[in-house]
Protein backbone atom coordinates (compact mmCIF):
# COMPACT_ATOMS: atom_id res chain seq x y z
CA UNK A 1 0.00 0.00 0.00
CA UNK A 2 1.26 3.86 -0.79
CA UNK A 3 1.63 5.82 2.36
CA UNK A 4 0.36 8.91 2.69
CA UNK A 5 3.25 10.77 2.75
CA UNK A 6 5.07 9.16 -0.05
CA UNK A 7 2.79 10.95 -2.12
CA UNK A 8 3.36 14.24 -0.62
CA UNK A 9 7.01 14.06 0.72
CA UNK A 10 8.85 16.70 -1.04
CA UNK A 11 12.88 16.48 -1.61
CA UNK A 12 14.75 18.31 0.73
CA UNK A 13 18.79 17.74 1.63
CA UNK A 14 18.20 14.68 3.37
CA UNK A 15 15.00 13.49 1.80
CA UNK A 16 14.23 11.60 -1.74
CA UNK A 17 11.26 13.09 -4.07
CA UNK A 18 7.83 12.33 -3.51
CA UNK A 19 5.92 10.04 -5.69
CA UNK A 20 4.03 12.89 -6.83
CA UNK A 21 7.11 14.98 -7.09
CA UNK A 22 8.17 12.18 -9.81
CA UNK A 23 5.16 12.05 -11.41
CA UNK A 24 5.06 15.72 -12.13
CA UNK A 25 8.83 15.45 -13.29
CA UNK A 26 7.84 13.37 -15.50
CA UNK A 27 5.34 14.21 -17.04
CA UNK A 28 6.57 17.67 -17.67
CA UNK A 29 9.70 15.90 -19.21
CA UNK A 30 7.52 13.97 -21.62
CA UNK A 31 5.57 16.88 -22.17
CA UNK A 32 8.46 19.18 -23.11
CA UNK A 33 9.92 16.01 -25.27
CA UNK A 34 6.65 15.65 -27.53
CA UNK A 35 6.60 19.20 -27.68
CA UNK A 36 10.27 19.42 -29.29
CA UNK A 37 9.75 16.74 -31.19
CA UNK A 38 6.64 18.07 -32.52
CA UNK A 39 8.31 21.00 -33.04
CA UNK A 40 11.24 19.86 -34.96
CA UNK A 41 8.73 17.79 -36.83
CA UNK A 42 7.20 21.41 -38.19
CA UNK A 43 10.31 22.84 -38.58
CA UNK A 44 12.27 20.33 -40.70
CA UNK A 45 9.84 17.62 -41.99
CA UNK A 46 6.50 20.40 -42.68
CA UNK A 47 8.49 23.49 -43.39
CA UNK A 48 11.79 21.72 -44.55
CA UNK A 49 13.89 24.59 -42.91
CA UNK A 50 12.39 27.23 -44.64
CA UNK A 51 11.31 29.71 -41.25
CA UNK A 52 15.13 29.56 -40.61
CA UNK A 53 16.00 30.70 -44.13
CA UNK A 54 17.93 29.76 -46.61
CA UNK A 55 20.50 28.22 -45.17
CA UNK A 56 19.20 25.73 -43.18
CA UNK A 57 16.94 24.77 -46.00
CA UNK A 58 20.28 24.40 -48.05
CA UNK A 59 21.44 22.03 -45.02
CA UNK A 60 18.73 19.76 -44.81
CA UNK A 61 18.80 19.22 -48.75
CA UNK A 62 22.56 18.77 -48.67
CA UNK A 63 21.97 16.18 -46.49
CA UNK A 64 19.07 14.53 -48.18
CA UNK A 65 20.48 15.00 -51.59
CA UNK A 66 22.20 11.45 -52.10
CA UNK A 67 18.92 9.67 -50.60
CA UNK A 68 16.03 11.98 -52.00
CA UNK A 69 15.77 9.71 -55.15
CA UNK A 70 15.59 6.24 -52.86
CA UNK A 71 13.48 7.74 -50.26
CA UNK A 72 10.91 8.87 -52.95
CA UNK A 73 10.79 5.81 -54.97
CA UNK A 74 7.60 3.88 -53.66
CA UNK A 75 5.41 6.89 -54.52
CA UNK A 76 7.06 9.12 -57.25
CA UNK A 77 6.57 6.96 -60.04
CA UNK A 78 3.01 7.05 -59.55
CA UNK A 79 2.83 11.23 -59.09
CA UNK A 80 5.50 11.71 -62.39
CA UNK A 81 2.74 9.25 -64.30
CA UNK A 82 0.10 11.42 -63.45
CA UNK A 83 1.97 14.89 -64.43
CA UNK A 84 3.72 13.06 -67.59
CA UNK A 85 0.28 13.93 -69.69
CA UNK A 86 0.73 17.56 -68.81
CA UNK A 87 4.00 17.92 -69.66
CA UNK A 88 3.35 16.64 -73.42
CA UNK A 89 0.70 19.08 -73.43
CA UNK A 90 2.15 21.99 -72.47
CA UNK A 91 4.79 21.52 -74.77
CA UNK A 92 3.04 20.47 -77.76
CA UNK A 93 3.64 22.26 -81.04
CA UNK A 94 6.69 23.60 -79.15
CA UNK A 95 9.32 21.60 -82.06
CA UNK A 96 12.40 22.85 -79.57
CA UNK A 97 10.89 24.06 -76.45
CA UNK A 98 12.22 26.19 -73.79
CA UNK A 99 11.74 24.88 -70.16
CA UNK A 100 12.73 26.21 -66.94
CA UNK A 101 12.56 23.73 -64.05
CA UNK A 102 12.66 26.05 -60.46
CA UNK A 103 13.83 24.23 -57.61
CA UNK A 104 14.80 21.10 -59.90
CA UNK A 105 16.11 18.95 -56.93
CA UNK A 106 17.12 15.80 -58.19
CA UNK A 107 16.36 16.80 -62.00
CA UNK A 108 12.82 15.62 -61.70
CA UNK A 109 11.36 17.77 -64.82
CA UNK A 110 14.30 17.28 -66.88
CA UNK A 111 14.20 13.59 -66.09
CA UNK A 112 10.84 13.36 -67.15
CA UNK A 113 11.35 15.24 -70.36
CA UNK A 114 14.71 13.42 -71.62
CA UNK A 115 14.63 10.01 -70.03
CA UNK A 116 11.96 8.06 -71.92
CA UNK A 117 12.34 9.26 -75.21
CA UNK A 118 14.79 12.23 -77.12
CA UNK A 119 14.39 15.31 -76.10
CA UNK A 120 15.00 18.18 -78.80
CA UNK A 121 14.51 21.27 -76.76
CA UNK A 122 16.87 23.01 -73.96
CA UNK A 123 16.55 23.30 -70.20
CA UNK A 124 17.71 25.47 -67.42
CA UNK A 125 17.35 23.88 -64.01
CA UNK A 126 17.82 26.09 -60.98
CA UNK A 127 18.31 25.16 -57.54
CA UNK A 128 19.52 26.81 -53.90
CA UNK A 129 21.36 23.11 -53.15
CA UNK A 130 24.75 22.41 -55.21
CA UNK A 131 24.33 18.73 -53.57
CA UNK A 132 20.62 18.39 -55.38
CA UNK A 133 22.13 20.16 -58.67
CA UNK A 134 24.96 17.91 -58.65
CA UNK A 135 22.98 14.49 -58.23
CA UNK A 136 20.92 16.07 -61.20
CA UNK A 137 23.60 16.41 -63.06
CA UNK A 138 25.27 13.05 -62.81
CA UNK A 139 21.59 11.35 -63.20
CA UNK A 140 20.91 13.42 -66.60
CA UNK A 141 24.12 13.32 -68.12
CA UNK A 142 23.41 9.86 -70.20
CA UNK A 143 19.87 11.66 -71.97
CA UNK A 144 21.11 15.64 -72.56
CA UNK A 145 23.73 17.12 -74.56
CA UNK A 146 25.62 19.52 -72.53
CA UNK A 147 24.68 22.41 -74.36
CA UNK A 148 21.24 21.32 -73.96
CA UNK A 149 20.62 21.69 -70.33
CA UNK A 150 21.85 24.88 -67.94
CA UNK A 151 22.86 24.08 -64.66
CA UNK A 152 21.77 27.34 -62.10
CA UNK A 153 22.63 27.02 -58.58
CA UNK A 154 20.39 30.47 -57.21
CA UNK A 155 17.21 31.00 -55.46
CA UNK A 156 14.17 31.36 -56.94
CA UNK A 157 12.86 34.69 -56.39
CA UNK A 158 15.99 35.99 -58.68
CA UNK A 159 15.21 34.46 -62.02
CA UNK A 160 18.68 35.43 -64.09
CA UNK A 161 16.95 35.21 -67.34
CA UNK A 162 15.37 37.94 -69.57
CA UNK A 163 11.64 38.24 -69.67
CA UNK A 164 9.42 35.87 -71.80
CA UNK A 165 12.00 33.67 -72.51
CA UNK A 166 10.69 30.09 -71.44
CA UNK A 167 8.02 28.29 -73.10
CA UNK A 168 7.31 26.05 -69.76
CA UNK A 169 7.86 26.70 -66.02
CA UNK A 170 7.52 24.10 -63.76
CA UNK A 171 8.18 24.37 -59.99
CA UNK A 172 7.43 20.99 -57.79
CA UNK A 173 6.95 20.36 -54.42
CA UNK A 174 9.12 23.84 -53.29
CA UNK A 175 6.68 26.67 -53.62
CA UNK A 176 5.57 26.79 -49.98
CA UNK A 177 9.56 26.63 -48.66
CA UNK A 178 11.01 29.61 -50.49
CA UNK A 179 11.28 32.72 -48.73
CA UNK A 180 9.66 34.97 -50.75
CA UNK A 181 6.66 32.62 -52.68
CA UNK A 182 4.83 35.18 -53.73
CA UNK A 183 7.99 36.99 -55.56
CA UNK A 184 9.06 33.56 -57.15
CA UNK A 185 5.62 33.48 -58.40
CA UNK A 186 6.13 36.78 -59.97
CA UNK A 187 9.37 35.96 -61.30
CA UNK A 188 8.45 32.63 -62.86
CA UNK A 189 5.54 34.35 -64.52
CA UNK A 190 7.72 37.12 -65.76
CA UNK A 191 10.00 34.73 -67.40
CA UNK A 192 7.27 32.88 -68.99
CA UNK A 193 6.92 33.98 -72.51
CA UNK A 194 2.97 35.15 -73.57
CA UNK A 195 1.02 32.11 -74.15
CA UNK A 196 3.27 30.10 -72.10
CA UNK A 197 2.31 26.90 -69.42
CA UNK A 198 3.06 26.84 -65.57
CA UNK A 199 3.22 23.44 -63.97
CA UNK A 200 3.24 24.18 -59.65
CA UNK A 201 2.20 22.23 -56.83
CA UNK A 202 0.79 23.48 -53.69
CA UNK A 203 -0.58 21.97 -50.68
CA UNK A 204 -3.55 21.40 -49.73
CA UNK A 205 -5.61 24.02 -47.54
CA UNK A 206 -5.71 22.08 -44.70
CA UNK A 207 -2.18 22.33 -44.53
CA UNK A 208 -1.53 25.69 -45.65
CA UNK A 209 -2.03 26.90 -41.91
CA UNK A 210 0.49 25.33 -40.81
CA UNK A 211 3.01 27.01 -43.07
CA UNK A 212 1.88 30.54 -42.18
CA UNK A 213 2.92 33.28 -44.85
CA UNK A 214 4.53 30.32 -46.90
CA UNK A 215 1.48 28.40 -48.27
CA UNK A 216 -1.33 29.59 -49.95
CA UNK A 217 -4.86 28.34 -50.41
CA UNK A 218 -6.26 27.66 -53.28
CA UNK A 219 -8.10 31.10 -53.53
CA UNK A 220 -5.17 33.23 -53.24
CA UNK A 221 -2.69 31.64 -55.31
CA UNK A 222 -5.78 31.55 -58.38
CA UNK A 223 -6.27 35.50 -57.45
CA UNK A 224 -2.76 36.00 -57.09
CA UNK A 225 -2.01 34.31 -60.50
CA UNK A 226 -4.80 36.14 -61.79
CA UNK A 227 -3.51 39.50 -61.08
CA UNK A 228 0.22 38.43 -62.95
CA UNK A 229 -2.18 37.90 -66.03
CA UNK A 230 -2.77 34.42 -66.12
CA UNK A 231 -6.03 33.23 -67.73
CA UNK A 232 -6.48 29.78 -67.02
CA UNK A 233 -5.54 28.72 -63.41
CA UNK A 234 -6.56 25.23 -62.49
CA UNK A 235 -6.31 23.32 -59.34
CA UNK A 236 -6.03 19.71 -59.37
CA UNK A 237 -5.77 16.78 -57.23
CA UNK A 238 -2.38 15.07 -57.87
CA UNK A 239 -0.47 13.33 -54.79
CA UNK A 240 -3.81 12.74 -52.31
CA UNK A 241 -2.98 14.28 -48.89
CA UNK A 242 0.49 15.89 -49.90
CA UNK A 243 -0.01 18.13 -52.98
CA UNK A 244 -2.29 19.24 -55.62
CA UNK A 245 -1.39 19.90 -59.53
CA UNK A 246 -1.69 23.71 -60.60
CA UNK A 247 -1.77 24.54 -64.11
CA UNK A 248 -1.42 28.10 -65.54
CA UNK A 249 -2.04 29.26 -68.68
CA UNK A 250 -0.64 32.74 -69.42
CA UNK A 251 -2.20 35.21 -71.72
CA UNK A 252 -0.84 35.02 -75.22
CA UNK A 253 -0.50 38.98 -75.48
CA UNK A 254 1.65 40.80 -73.42
CA UNK A 255 1.53 40.99 -69.16
CA UNK A 256 1.06 44.20 -67.20
C1 LIG B 1 11.15 18.92 -52.07
S1 LIG B 1 12.48 19.39 -53.13
C2 LIG B 1 11.64 19.36 -54.71
C3 LIG B 1 12.58 19.06 -55.84
C4 LIG B 1 11.92 18.76 -57.17
N1 LIG B 1 11.20 19.91 -57.69
C5 LIG B 1 10.99 17.57 -57.06
O1 LIG B 1 9.78 17.73 -57.28
O2 LIG B 1 11.48 16.48 -56.76
C6 LIG B 1 12.66 21.11 -52.83
C7 LIG B 1 13.85 21.74 -53.54
O3 LIG B 1 13.70 23.15 -53.44
C8 LIG B 1 15.00 23.71 -53.34
N2 LIG B 1 14.83 25.07 -52.80
C9 LIG B 1 14.39 25.39 -51.56
N3 LIG B 1 14.35 26.72 -51.43
C10 LIG B 1 14.76 27.25 -52.61
C11 LIG B 1 14.91 28.56 -53.10
N4 LIG B 1 14.62 29.62 -52.33
N5 LIG B 1 15.33 28.75 -54.37
C12 LIG B 1 15.61 27.69 -55.16
N6 LIG B 1 15.49 26.41 -54.75
C13 LIG B 1 15.06 26.19 -53.49
C14 LIG B 1 15.72 22.75 -52.42
O4 LIG B 1 17.13 22.88 -52.54
C15 LIG B 1 15.21 21.41 -52.93
O5 LIG B 1 16.06 20.87 -53.91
Amino acid sequence: MVQPDLLTRESGPTSRPGALTMLRNGLCWSGGAACLASVIYWQVILAEGAYFGPRAVQLVYRFGARHYDRVRASWQPEADARLQPWLARALAGCDQPLVLDVATGTGRVPFLLASSQPYAGYLAALDLTPQMLRVARQKLEPYLHPAQILWHQGEASRLPWPSGSFDLVTCLEALEYFPQPRRALAEMVRVLRPGGWMLLSKIPDAWARYLPGRAMTHRQLVTLLTEFGCVDVHVLPWQPGHYELVIVHTKTDNFA
